[in-house]
């Protein structure tokens, strides 16, 4: 192990030049920390994918708000380097003036690369739900409708790339206050053949899209 040390230090060093700048924003964070998915990040992957509009998303140690206007494409979050089936809770609020707008826990695995969202509010009762509808579970109290859709050479954490959304929607909107039991969607999801690979991160997010107006301000906990 001696050996490899100074190749240890190379690649820390490595990893250092390529972090986010976001990740700069709290050098030592325990568990919780920063979604890479944040606006700066989303332009990072996303270079074919235009982004307008005003999103001012403003990160804290145990939230985020945000508000924005005439938003073309966006995605800020707060959450986990590391997915796992932890339980999420929220606390805050959401207002659409225009545009779609959603609230989920958002995250992504590799092996296979998947997008999935347990989507607690959106603006127009869809959200990103498209694709095929595979049925429903209901997890936390409430009826979710589980979808899959196919993204073909969309930006994504390895790059532009074809891969699978898994979608739970709630049918009852939830902007305010709630836990959501990862645990619950993904039973599902595995159940419905849709199988999640190695977790990479983990947040809950806001999303928005066609000339999106509005804000978001969330509290977020999870054990
Ligand atoms: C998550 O919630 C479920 C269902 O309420 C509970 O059984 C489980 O113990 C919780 N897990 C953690 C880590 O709190």
């Amino acid at each position: 192990m001696v050996a490899f040390s100074h190749l240890a230090v190379a690649a820390s060093a490595i990893a250092t030049v390529f972090a986010a700048p976001t990740a700069n924003a709290d050098p030592d964070p325990p568990d919780f920390e920063l979604g890479p998915h944040n606006l700066a990040r989303r332009q990072d992957y996303n270079q074919n994918y235009k982004t307008s509009g005003n999103v001012n998303f403003s990160p804290a140690n145990n939230g985020y708000s945000v508000t924005f206007s005439g938003a073309g494409d966006f995605v800020v979050g707060k959450g986990w380097k590391t997915g796992t089936t932890r339980n999420i809770t929220f606390d805050g609020s959401t207002t659409q003036t225009a545009g779609t707008v959603l609230v989920s826990v958002y995250g992504w695995t590799t092996n296979p690369l998947v997008e999935y969202y347990v989507q607690e509010y959106t603006s127009n009762g869809a959200g990103s739900a498209q694709g095929q509808k595979l049925g429903t579970v209901t997890c936390d109290g409430s009826v979710y409708d589980i979808w899959k859709h196919q993204q073909v050479n969309q930006p994504s954490i390895q790059g532009t790339s074809t891969f699978w959304q898994y979608i739970s929607n709630r049918q009852t909107k939830r902007p305010g206050s709630g836990t959501v039991t990862t645990s619950c969607h993904f039973d599902a999801w595995k159940a419905a053949g849709l199988n999640l690979g190695s977790h990479n991160y983990q947040t809950l997010s806001t999303e928005g899209w066609g000339n999106a107006g509005g804000n978001s301000k969330y509290t977020i906990t999870g054990a």
